[in-house]
């Protein structure tokens, strides 16, 4: 089996990229299953019911979120039909959604999950050791093979500690978040890790938002607009290879591709 999983979608040159390159990626790949993060997909923050379709119709099986997942309010009136939505556990304002979902393939049962990480994250509602935790338990009669965690964080020490400390349950942990692609993916033993996948957005942006303005809201320290940038995007993703006996991860492999 092997897994897509794609970075941080930002905004409309996310989305678009994503659109216009996630076919030709699954054949040349040999992809089973796609997964995405999605939580900047509308405009930099959350994500809307209309973009949602939109990326389930591109080819992306399952999206998952982060500290943004509720910025925008009608989430919470469709929530319940979006079916292949996975929402951080420990999100201070989760009062619905999925945390987990079980992916059922060849006699294999994956828990995805999706939690925040604790450093510098604000909107949390309780660590991620404890969201694990509770994930755990909460499956733990369910016969899952192994889980794979989207860890949505800010610190990079933050994500390696995790894979380190759930190394017999998590065999895959990927981190999102800082939209900037780390080169350390690796399998640690059994376990594929990399601490952030990186986004797909505009390529000449401050992580995907607009430059000027970046530079204006840090030097005023005044609260701005959030524009998202515009122009040509990179993507950023990963390629995972679960051997289907050993019911686990063998490879990760990074992806990127730039417009220049
Ligand atoms: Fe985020």
């Amino acid at each position: 089996m092997r897994i897509l999983f794609i970075g941080d979608i930002v905004g409309k040159s996310g989305r678009d990229i994503v659109s216009s390159l996630l076919y030709s990626l699954k054949v040349e790949y040999n992809i089973d299953l796609v997964i995405a993060n999605a939580e900047n997909s509308a405009h930099g923050k959350g994500i809307t019911y209309k973009i949602y379709n939109h990326l389930i119709n591109d080819g992306v099986d399952y999206i998952t979120m982060g500290n943004h997942t509720f910025s925008k309010k009608e989430i919470y009136t469709h929530i319940d039909e979006m079916d292949a939505l996975i929402v951080p556990y420990n999100h201070e304002k989760r009062t619905c959604g999925k945390y987990y979902q079980f992916i059922d393939y060849n006699n294999m049962r994956i828990c995805l999950t999706n939690i925040l990480g604790t450093a510098l994250m604000g909107e949390s509602n309780c660590s991620m050791f404890d969201s694990m935790n509770t994930i755990l338990k909460e499956t733990s009669e369910c016969n899952v093979d192994f889980y794979f965690v989207d860890l949505h964080a800010e610190t990079t020490a933050e994500k390696r500690i995790f894979a380190e400390y759930y190394k017999d349950y998590a065999k895959i942990v990927v981190g999102t978040h800082t939209h900037v692609q780390t080169a350390d993916e690796r399998m640690i033993n059994d376990v594929a890790f990399i601490t952030d996948v990186g986004m797909c957005g505009t390529y000449d942006s401050v992580i995907g938002r607009d430059i000027s303005e970046s530079i204006n809201a840090m030097i005023s320290k005044e609260h701005s607009q959030y524009t998202i940038a515009e122009g040509e995007a990179i993507l950023c993703a990963v390629v995972i290879e679960i051997d289907e006996k050993l019911k686990k991860p063998v490879s990760i492999e990074r992806l990127q591709f730039r417009p220049y």
